[in-house]
């Protein structure tokens, strides 16, 4: 099959098939995304957690956006490939956002992403005007956690869930080709996803969005950290890779490793030159 386009992702919610994206911030498991067949691959600014240890999406740069975009360029032959725009690198002029939007394209991706809703309008407007098509992310957005008060459901009473619907529409509006729901009530999803025409991918907002999306390193087990409620977790590394790691450790100690399986011959009669 080849490359995943928009136009595939639109005709599949016509077709009611569920869309499938994951993030990945590197070469090695885009190259695993992309083989086992995932639609959409998007560069997250979760990187700034997952990757580089910040305690929040705040820090990360438009450098190390596209330091992380251009491994996982390497590895995607299929998949969409979205990535987000981080933090003040949208917000303070049009001119720089699709300024840093360009560069994303440049870097390898199909479209990017970015938070925000009615207040976002013009800025979606310009940028998929100029020809690169925009992911909007409504609900619980990350880069405003300090405004929001914490990672916690949006939505849940009616004046913030009629504004998180107008959102909705507003994106669509502007020319958004689909919109991630973060942490929202799934009938609030639901509703959307019947409302608006472009693709919803869900995450942590229940079974009826378009699509679903959740951070690789959650779905792999690779921290032990207490996950959100929406977080299911298919594998559990962790445990895995820590014992493979004490393995080696012991190995080593106790001379087990390298054995002569592991190591290479010199011939006998260069070693017999030498030895002369
Ligand atoms: O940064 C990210 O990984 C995201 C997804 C969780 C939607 O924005
Ligand atoms: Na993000």
């Amino acid at each position: 099959m080849g490359k995943i386009s928009i136009l595939d992702l639109q005709s599949k919610k016509q077709k009611g098939e569920k869309i499938t994206m994951l993030t990945a911030y590197d070469y090695p498991f885009a190259r695993l995304l992309d083989e086992a067949g995932v639609d959409a691959i998007l560069v997250g600014d979760s990187l700034g957690m997952v990757m580089l240890g910040y305690e929040s999406t705040l820090p990360v740069s438009m450098e190390e956006m596209l330091h992380h975009v251009k491994a996982v360029k390497k590895g995607v032959k299929r998949a969409f490939l979205i990535g987000d725009l981080p933090f003040m690198s949208y917000q303070a002029s049009k001119e720089e956002a699709i300024k840093n939007a360009g560069l994303l394209m440049k870097a390898g991706c199909d479209a990017v992403k970015l938070e925000g809703g009615k207040e976002v309008f013009d800025t979606v407007k310009f940028i998929v005007d100029m020809g690169i098509p925009v992911l909007g992310h409504i609900g619980l957005t990350p880069q405003s956690i300090s405004k929001l008060g914490g990672y916690r459901v949006q939505g849940r009473d009616k004046d913030s869930a009629l504004r998180i619907l107008e959102s909705a529409m507003a994106l669509e509006q502007a020319g958004a080709f689909g919109i991630v729901l973060e942490c929202i009530p799934y009938l609030l999803a639901k509703l959307i996803t019947e409302k608006i025409s472009i693709i919803t991918i869900g995450i942590g907002a229940g079974p009826f969005c378009d699509g679903q999306v959740l951070v690789l390193h959650d779905l792999l087990g690779i921290f032990e950290d207490k996950k959100p409620k929406f977080v299911k977790v298919y594998a559990n590394l962790s445990p895995i890779i820590k014992e493979a790691i004490s393995s080696f450790i012991d190995e080593i100690k106790t001379k087990k490793f390298p054995d002569f399986s592991h190591a290479y011959e010199l011939p006998e009669e260069v070693w017999e030159e030498i030895l002369k």
